[in-house]
């Protein structure tokens, strides 16, 4: 099958090319059969008038998966000062309707957690299930500056989007394992309801659907509350579910729990679609320097080939990346001396030999 692969700013395109160099050998030696159309869709070229959001949204619909490296330019700016490649991140998620983004927050073999409690790869084990198409972000194609003196962002929150995003969240509980503390398969639903009337809204609606999961329970947290939470103990959580703009503040910290986002990994999922990214972004201040960690790239590979139901390839090249990251071998954002390019082979010489 053919899949859409767009190289974006600073380190995407190294993190990329490591990423389809290892698609090449899945192709070549596991028939992964899995064909990637380049699209070389970033900040500069975006300027440059090469690409314009409309055509980048056409060819996407083109594809049912999008591996997509991280894009946006800190230089490289709107007129009201937001970044010129926002407008695609956020373009191709509302456009596509991918509703759901899943984010994994896993204790990796090879990884120091700072919480010292956690030593173990696997103990910590949770999947931040992030509403991925309103909330506080609808306001990024429609928020507002007033008289130059008073700013206005609208968070919207509907009753459909908060089905979906929780009947996702149960169904994933379902798939899993529970916590690793305690095998309990749970949702926690995390909002602020204490204070905004969109989140008590948003808290009814997720407890109406959580009637059709008896065989999950349910619990409840605020916002702030959660992020102590995921410091003391990640160890019991499962499936997070959340509003978008809390989904993107706390997986950040979750990821800094499980050795930083040069790991994180997710999925931008629909029904019909998915797109497949790092966490972290397009890191400008070390890129072309063939430092970055690749692992959150190469990871979000592995979740697109689960997705597309190639489980086992899946499994082989999550079982080559943790081999590598077991043996010490590690990019310098995890205390190692590896660069890009020599992670990757290491990778490549160990799927090689599975
Ligand atoms: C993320 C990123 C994006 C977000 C940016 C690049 C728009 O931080 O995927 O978490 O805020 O969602
Ligand atoms: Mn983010």
């Amino acid at each position: 099958m053919d899949i859409m692969a767009i190289t974006g700013d600073g380190i995407g395109p190294e993190v990329i090319n490591s990423t389809l160099q290892i698609l090449e050998i899945l192709n070549e030696n596991f028939n992964a059969s899995i064909t990637p159309f380049v699209y070389d869709i970033n900040s500069k070229t975006l300027v440059a008038g090469k690409w314009k959001y409309e055509k980048i949204i056409d060819e996407a619909k083109k594809f049912k998966a999008i591996l997509k490296a991280p894009i946006g330019d800190p230089q490289i700016r709107t007129q009201e000062g937001t970044e010129v490649a926002l407008d695609v991140v956020l373009g191709l998620r509302f456009a596509l309707d991918l509703y759901a983004n899943i984010r994994p927050v896993r204790l990796l073999p090879g990884v120091t957690s700072p919480l010292k409690k956690f030593t173990l790869a696997g103990s910590i084990d949770y999947v931040i299930v992030r509403e991925n198409s309103e909330g506080l972000y609808s306001s990024h194609f429609g928020g507002l500056i007033l008289r130059d003196d008073v700013a206005v962002d609208v968070q919207v929150i509907t009753k459909k989007g908060t089905e979906r995003i929780a009947e996702m969240a149960f169904e994933l509980a379902r798939s899993r394992n529970g916590s690793p503390s305690d095998k309990i398969k749970k949702v926690l639903c995390v909002d602020k309801s204490n204070v905004l009337k969109s989140f008590a809204f948003y808290r009814k609606i997720f407890k109406e659907v959580s009637r059709k999961y008896n065989d999950i329970q349910i619990d409840f947290m605020y916002v702030d509350a959660a992020a102590q939470y995921m410091i003391q103990y990640p160890d019991k959580l499962d499936v997070v579910v959340t509003e978008n703009m809390f989904g993107d503040i706390l997986s950040d910290l979750g990821a800094a729990t499980v050795g930083g986002l040069g790991l994180a990994y997710s999925a931008n999922l629909s029904k019909e679609r998915g797109m497949f990214e790092p966490v972290h972004g397009s890191a400008v201040d070390i890129a072309g320097k063939n430092i970055a960690n690749p692992v959150a790239m190469i990871l979000s590979l592995s979740m697109m080939l689960t997705w597309l139901g190639k489980k086992e390839l899946a499994d082989n090249l999550e079982k080559a990346v943790f081999t590598v990251m077991e043996s010490g071998s590690t990019t310098p954002d995890l205390g190692g001396k590896e660069t890009t390019s020599s992670f990757t082979t290491k990778v490549i010489n160990t799927l090689l030999q599975l």
